[in-house]
């Protein structure tokens, strides 16, 4: 299957949390960290989301210009199987291009700059992974950075899409039972194979960079 090279980039508290108790968006990483995430993006084609961080965090998914000079903005893309993306979220401002990827036919009127993509779903009745990997290959997507949530970094490593993992540690505890984790997911059957490849101090936290 041809697809694009995926990386994924996430922050986790040193108990495996990604975000507060309620689901809220924390600040784990350090400002270091933050320019190196930007640099990331930039460097990538698009960069991806599942709806529920669109919803939780209202994130723009942009680079800013304070911390990657004149940056190419990569194509946004959500996975909204259901067509849940609100039409005043900031994911679709007109900063950067935006893809909606839904299971559905979508009648909500987004901006010129918001392409919605019909994409088939799999058995769990979400957007099927393995399809739009190969739609995003042809739209010349080479380079995909994957940000989340939790369900949508599980779904990725448990179809095998991933190249690069990189998980930025930060010197907290957020605790729950809960609490929003990396692999939000049932078990995975087979242990994914990661290769710890690079550790670096960055702030007060951690980056691992494993391969697959
Ligand atoms: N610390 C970090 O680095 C970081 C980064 C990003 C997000 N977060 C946190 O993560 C939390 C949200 O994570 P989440 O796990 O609840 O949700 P999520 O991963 O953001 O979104 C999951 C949803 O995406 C949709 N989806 C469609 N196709 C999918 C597919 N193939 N695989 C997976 N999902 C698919 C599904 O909803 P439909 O069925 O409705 O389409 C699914 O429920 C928030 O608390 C946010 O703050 C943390």
């Amino acid at each position: 299957m041809k697809r694009p090279y995926v990386v994924i980039n996430c922050a986790m508290s040193a108990d495996g949390k990604i975000a507060s108790s309620s689901g809220k968006q924390m600040r784990i990483s350090c400002d270091e960290d933050i320019k190196r995430m930007y640099e990331l993006r930039n460097e990538c084609d698009a960069v991806l989301v599942g709806i529920n961080t669109v919803l939780s965090d209202d994130p723009k998914l942009t680079v800013k210009e304070k911390y990657v000079k004149n940056p190419k903005q990569p194509i946004r893309i959500v996975l909204d199987t259901n067509c849940k993306t609100p039409i005043g979220s900031l994911v679709v401002n007109n900063l950067a291009k935006t893809l909606i990827i839904s299971g559905k036919q979508c009648d909500k009127k987004f901006s010129d700059n918001v392409e919605v993509i019909r994409c088939g779903t799999n058995k769990d009745g979400v957007i099927d992974l393995e399809k739009l990997m190969e739609i995003l290959y042809n739209k010349d997507i080479k380079k995909l950075m994957v940000e989340g949530g939790g369900t949508v970094i599980w779904n990725f490593l448990k179809y095998g899409l991933v190249d690069d993992f990189y998980v930025y540690v930060g010197p907290m505890i957020i605790g729950g039972k809960d609490t929003p984790t990396i692999a939000g997911g049932k078990k995975i059957d087979e242990n994914s194979n990661l290769k710890l490849v690079e550790t670096k101090t960055i702030g007060p936290g951690t980056l691992l960079h494993y391969r697959i």
